[in-house]
Parts: structure tokens; C-alpha cells; sequence
């Protein structure tokens, strides 16, 4: 008889998103006659950019001639692409990071989720409370976590950095001394940030204690800050101690085209096995390569007229941000956030629960956001929305709230 891996039954409920859009589409079922705005999941609504769309254009052209076709791609990502990414996201940055550091994906969202698997089990995982769940979740499924208190809303055997308004929603060195420490800045889903001392910090700490960092900078390009590092690679010794994980969807609108890559240093390393070896290893058994068409995309989005083009986009989104914030903070709401990410982290009104106040803002302003207790229990008492929306939408959303 086969059996499950029970590591599963330890989650509580469904995936956050998963349970926010069944109860938008409850609620739309039974009032069809209301127009709902979205400002929950951080999806893009802006089109994607002209240079990159003609990219694809040609590359499909491409696959429909004998000789251009293209099959397989290399699995670890094309070297156009690759050198692309080294160029715009690294040198620009006087970051040293080579191309063969570089693994091209189909998201952050699965580099995120996989990564864990290079990883003993016996290693113990430190995160920022709130956290984006996938660090979490992830770990759980592997098996590296104890079971799921409910009292606590946390699960054994992790150790959870709590990120609270006095301390500007930046976590702590811990207490206890972590081996793989997962960090988000920009962070989602608070959208607080570090600056470079800060970060630096907590790559001498995890070269200290010999721990590795697993860095999200998927909102980098939303930074609007000078201070605030775009990459870890920024910080010295970062080689020794950094994984780095970055998505096109948020600042190149993939979302719905799927694009991402990981940074491995090669000088990371566990005694004298190389991590940038395992997971070339894990990603040649278990993935064929983003596709072609979608690579060629994503080399657009490191060309001048692309790179105009998304800064615009950003720019557009963080306007949303800022009469996301502003709106708030004008109806009275404790805002922080939408500074240098496209999230905006409000206290609930009133000592509403996170969920408390998702249900009244859906019921009562036809508005969806994300519970902050939906990201861990210190998120309790807030709420997240993000500013991707359109700015009709934001502009309406925002005149709904004020007149709560
Ligand atoms: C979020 O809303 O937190 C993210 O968009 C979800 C994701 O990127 O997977």
C-alpha cells in the first residue's frame, strides 16, 4: 500500500492566495452585480512592454523556420540571456557575479520553493515574521520543520524573526543560530527595506556562524532609495554565503510569461562541495530550460529601449503606491511601505483581525487586499495591498476606503 508524504497534513488550510480567490469568487457569485477591485495577489495589470513583445515576436518567427528552430534549451539557460543578466543586474552594480553563476528559470515563485532541496533536512530555517509563505510552506513539505502549532500559528523547529513596527519591519539577528536564513528586500509583504550596512550585517553574520542566506530581491527594481542595496552581491563576502533569487514578473510584467533565475556563487560552499554544482545537478535532472521564446524576451528587457520602457512601468505602479499610501494615511490609517516596493502595509482599524477587516473591505468597499496574518502571526492587526492594480482602479479603490 503506497503511502503520502505526510509532511503535507502538517499545513494548515490552503496556499494564502488560494483561499483569498475562493472567497472573492464566493462573494462575486452571490453579488454579481458588484464590480470588485483586486488589490490582493501581486499581479501586474499593465501590458508588457512594446521592445520585449516585439522580441517574442521575432523568436516565434524563429521557431517556425528549420534553421532557426530551437529545441531543448541549455538547462541552465541560454548564454544571451546570461550574459544579459550579468551585464544589466550585476557589473552595472560593480557586483561580481559571472555568468555561470546564473540559473534561468520559469519563476522565483519555484527557484523559491526548490532551492530548499540542495539542503539537508537537518537544517534549521530562519524567516521574517511576516514571510512570503513559499519559504515556509516548502520546508514543511520537505520535512524540515515540526508540526504546525495553532496556539502560536507557527511550526516547530523554525525560528521566526519577528519584523514589527519598532523596528521598522526589519528582522533581528536571531537568538538561536539558524543554517539557511531566508531574506526578502524589498520585502513582501511588508514593503520595508534594509539599507547596505544592515545587509551587510547579516552576510558577516552568516559567514560567521557559517549559515547560508537564500535572498528574494525580486522587487529590486521598485528601490527608489539611495542606500538600499539591488543586490546582496553589493555587500562583501557575499559569495561565500548568498543564493540570490530574481523575477522578471514584477519588474518586466512575466507574470503570465514565467521568467526567473537564481544566483549560485561558486564560492559558496559546504566543506569542499560547491552548492552552484548541486543545483546545477538538481536543475539538469529536473527541468528542461525556460523556453526559447521566453528568454529571447527576457534579453529585451536588458536592451535600452526595454529598459526605458519597464522604467516607466514601475514608475507608473509606484505612483499607485503613492496615492495608495497617501489615500491612507489621509483617511487615518498607520501606513508604511510603497517607498521603494509596490506593497503598502496598513494597521487594521478599530482592533479588526487581518481577516476581520479583508470581509468588511470586500463586503463593504468591494476591495480586495491580503490579510497580514495570512503571512504569520505577526502579521496579525494589518493588511496588505498592493499597488499593480491600474491606476483607475487604485484612484476608485482608494475613494471607496475614505468613505468607509
Ligand atoms: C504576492 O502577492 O505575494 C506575490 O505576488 C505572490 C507571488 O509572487 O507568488
Amino acid at each position: 500500500m503506497f503511502k503520502i508524504n505526510e509532511n503535507y497534513l502538517k499545513l494548515p488550510g490552503s496556499y494564502l492566495f488560494s483561499t483569498i480567490a475562493k472567497k472573492v469568487k464566493a462573494y462575486q457569485e452571490a453579488n454579481p452585480d458588484k464590480e470588485i477591485i483586486r488589490l490582493g495577489i501581486g499581479d501586474v495589470t499593465q501590458p508588457i512592454a512594446p521592445k520585449i513583445i516585439d522580441a517574442m515576436h521575432s523568436a516565434v518567427d524563429e521557431m517556425g523556420k528549420a534553421e532557426t528552430f530551437h529545441g531543448y534549451a541549455p538547462d541552465l539557460g541560454y548564454d544571451f540571456l546570461r550574459n544579459a543578466i550579468v551585464e544589466g543586474d550585476y557589473k552595472s552594480r560593480g557586483a561580481d557575479i559571472s555568468a555561470d553563476e546564473i540559473f534561468v528559470s520559469d519563476g522565483a515563485k519555484c527557484d523559491s520553493g526548490n532551492i530548499q532541496e540542495i539542503f539537508s533536512l537537518d537544517n534549521k530555517i530562519a524567516v521574517c515574521d511576516p514571510v512570503y509563505p513559499v519559504y515556509v510552506d516548502t520546508n514543511v513539505m520537505a520535512g524540515r520543520t515540526g508540526n504546525y502549532n495553532s496556539d502560536t500559528e507557527m511550526f516547530e523547529n523554525v525560528i521566526y524573526m519577528q519584523c514589527k513596527e519598532e523596528n521598522n519591519f526589519a528582522p533581528q539577528l536571531p537568538d538561536k543560530t539558524p543554517d539557511i536564513i531566508y531574506l526578502c528586500f524589498p520585502n513582501n509583504p511588508t514593503g520595508s527595506t534594509i539599507n547596505k550596512a544592515q545587509l551587510q550585517e547579516w552576510v558577516d553574520y552568516a559567514n560567521k556562524v557559517g549559515a547560508v542566506i537564500i535572498y528574494d530581491a525580486a522587487y529590486e527594481a521598485y528601490i527608489s532609495e539611495q542606500d538600499v542595496p539591488h543586490t546582496i552581491y553589493e555587500c562583501e563576502g557575499a559569495r561565500t554565503c548568498a543564493i540570490e533569487l530574481k523575477s522578471f514578473s514584477k519588474n518586466a510584467g512575466f507574470t503570465g510569461v514565467r521568467l526567473g533565475y537564481t544566483v549560485v556563487p561558486k564560492d559558496l560552499k559546504c566543506g569542499d562541495v560547491c552548492l552552484n554544482s548541486l543545483w546545477a545537478r538538481r536543475h539538469g535532472t529536473k527541468y528542461n530550460g525556460a523556453p526559447y521564446i521566453i528568454q529571447r524576451a527576457g534579453e529585451a528587457v536588458y536592451s535600452a529601449e526595454g529598459r526605458e520602457q519597464i522604467k516607466k512601468q514601475v514608475a507608473y505602479y509606484m505612483n499607485n503606491a503613492k496615492i495608495i499610501k497617501e489615500g491612507l494615511q489621509t483617511a487615518g490609517f498607520t501606513v508604511s511601505g510603497g517607498v521603494n516596493a509596490p506593497y503598502i502595509w496598513l494597521k487594521t482599524p478599530d482592533k479588526m483581525t487581518s481577516w476581520e477587516f479583508f470581509d468588511y473591505l470586500l463586503e463593504s468597499a468591494n476591495v480586495v487586499g491580503t490579510p497580514g496574518s495570512g503571512f504569520g502571526p505577526s502579521g496579525e492587526g494589518y493588511f496588505r495591498l498592493t499597488a499593480f492594480g491600474s491606476y483607475e482602479n487604485t484612484i476608485a479603490a482608494i475613494d471607496r476606503i475614505k468613505k468607509l
